[in-house]
């Protein structure tokens, strides 16, 4: 069960940590406080996780299921790799008969039984690289992608939800029926188009906010599950969801 860390301690350090005033910005200090004090920092250490982000996708899955059963997984933004060291697990993926794909621009340490592509997930090509490297129709697409930060909330808000919007576009197209979308979004920030074109392709469509998601952040997670198929037409009434939209 993913419990929320408590007291942080497990790994050896204490919580509470200071950075010494020297050098570093202010900002940066700030930082690397917050960093080293993260209770799902130490616990990502102590449990060989690359990132705190794994508590994320653990914590969405306990309540909602998403991995179980999961035979074949894309992973869009996926360094360092926490993400798809789940999703290799729970797929038993191996370099011979890999069964995860996973793209990020960043580059990103090899793991085992993951097909990672070091390209912009943007790129016109991406969608069919992805879909030679998984070898077969994935049944979970997930989306951590996040826009580096340019400094201007809005710019850095619409690029990350862009990111969003063509990850959802990609998984309607490749997703096996039954199948599942998971993907970072902001608070409030989700297009209606956007909601309404899940709804229209999936059984249910939730936001959540894990509480591994630090408070302060605006990021949230878009949930669509059970994807009706490929059949589906514009045409065709929304289905009632259980989100609070
Ligand atoms: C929050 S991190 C992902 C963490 C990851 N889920 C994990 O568990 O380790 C977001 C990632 O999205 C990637 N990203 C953002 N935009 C992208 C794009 N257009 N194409 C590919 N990767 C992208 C970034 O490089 C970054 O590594």
């Amino acid at each position: 069960m993913t419990k929320p860390p408590v007291g942080g301690n497990r790994s050896g350090r204490k919580l509470g940590q200071k950075v010494k005033k020297g050098k570093l910005k202010a900002s940066s200090r700030r930082w690397i406080e917050r960093h080293i004090n993260d209770p799902y920092v130490q616990r990502a250490q102590l449990e060989g996780y690359r990132a705190r982000a794994a508590f994320k996708l653990l914590e969405i899955d306990e309540k909602h299921k998403i991995l179980n059963g999961t035979r074949r997984i894309i992973d869009l933004g996926a360094a360092p790799g926490s993400w798809s060291q789940i999703a290799a697990k729970v797929t038993n993926s191996t370099d011979g008969d890999p069964r995860v794909a996973a793209i990020d621009f960043l580059e990103m340490d090899p793991l085992p039984g993951v097909r990672i592509l070091q390209m912009d997930f943007l790129d016109p090509q991406a969608p069919e690289k992805l879909m030679e490297a998984i070898g077969g129709t994935p049944d979970l697409v997930i989306s951590d992608m996040a826009a580096p930060t340019t400094g201007h909330r809005q710019t850095d808000h619409f690029r990350t939800m862009h990111l969003c919007e063509v990850a959802a576009h990609f998984a309607v197209d490749v997703l096996a029926e039954g199948g599942h979308f998971l993907a970072k979004t902001f608070q409030g920030g989700t297009e209606r188009d956007l909601l309404n074109m899940l709804k229209q392709n999936f059984r249910q469509v939730i936001h959540i906010k894990p509480a591994s998601s630090r408070a302060e952040s605006v990021e949230m997670f878009l949930l669509a599950k059970g994807f009706k198929g490929r059949r589906v037409t514009d045409t065709d009434e929304p289905m009632e969801d259980e989100a609070a939209d």
